[in-house]
């Protein structure tokens, strides 16, 4: 038997440094290297102990033996003030899901390489991001709120909400924010150009990714009720 070329369903990754056949794969949790396991006992053993990923491999068939999620996990993502914490917020309280802002969470665990002058934000260390979020992405029922969405694995997300506000609405709230002129005329700007609802379809399969229009008080009532409701039929996959 020959080694396989690429292990499916990751993205498409190559299997580094895979001289030999190798049966039983532990992909290591820091997501960056695949380690041998001895023996399919142990692989199994492995699985079952930290709800895993474990993949079995043959010459010309690649099985993917991921951890089956009982609640979904969400993307809330737009430009910076289309409302992600606010429809976030408003999603928590009603399905429990688990709110997790990626901004607060970079700055609270230092998951960055320090401060960008000319953007005025912190330079997010993207890895650092992915590996904290990993064991809870896993475990299923949470909402990621950040204005970013090419960075993270696609196998994390069952839905993927694009919020989209009305570029003067959008001016006067950044505006109100206190922002500079060359902060807001990029956010703008990105807003303008589509560029979160662009990046997310490149990054995830189309029919998971949802633009919601979020101008007015009330669109955040009608998109709450509306993810509510997708909170309430999703079912996990077999
Ligand atoms: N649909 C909406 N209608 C009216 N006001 C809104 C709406 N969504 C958010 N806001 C208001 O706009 C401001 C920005 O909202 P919010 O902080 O939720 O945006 P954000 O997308 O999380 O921004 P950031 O990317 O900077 O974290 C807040 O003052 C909030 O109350
Ligand atoms: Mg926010």
């Amino acid at each position: 038997m020959s080694p396989p070329e690429q292990i499916l369903g990751d993205q498409g990754r190559l299997l580094p440094g895979l001289g030999s056949w190798n049966p039983f794969i532990q992909k290591n949790p820091l997501r960056t290297q695949y380690l041998p396991f001895p023996s399919p006992s142990c692989a199994l053993n492995w699985s079952s102990a930290v709800g895993g990923q474990v993949l079995f491999c043959s010459s010309d068939i690649v099985y993917q033996r991921a951890m089956v999620r009982k609640r979904p996990n969400i993307l809330v993502t737009g430009t910076p003030g289309t409302g992600k914490t606010t429809t976030s917020s408003a999603l928590t309280e009603a399905t429990q899901l688990h709110h997790i802002n990626v901004g607060d969470l970079v700055k609270a665990k230092n998951l960055h390489d320090g401060w960008d002058d000319e953007l005025d934000c912190y330079i997010i260390n993207e890895d650092l991001v992915c590996d904290e979020l990993e064991d809870t992405m896993e475990e299923g029922g949470n909402i990621v709120d950040y204005h970013g969405c090419d960075f993270f694995p696609e196998r994390w997300f069952d839905l993927v909400v694009v919020l989209q506000t009305d570029n003067t609405v959008l001016y006067d709230r950044l505006t109100r924010r206190g922002y500079s002129e060359s902060k807001l005329s990029n956010n703008i700007e990105c807003e303008i150009f589509q560029t979160l609802l662009e990046e997310a379809k490149e990054s995830y399969p189309e029919d998971i990714v949802l633009p919601l229009k979020s101008d007015s008080i009330q669109d955040v009532s009608t998109n709450r009720s509306t993810l509510v409701e997708w909170v309430r039929r999703w079912q996990p996959s077999t």
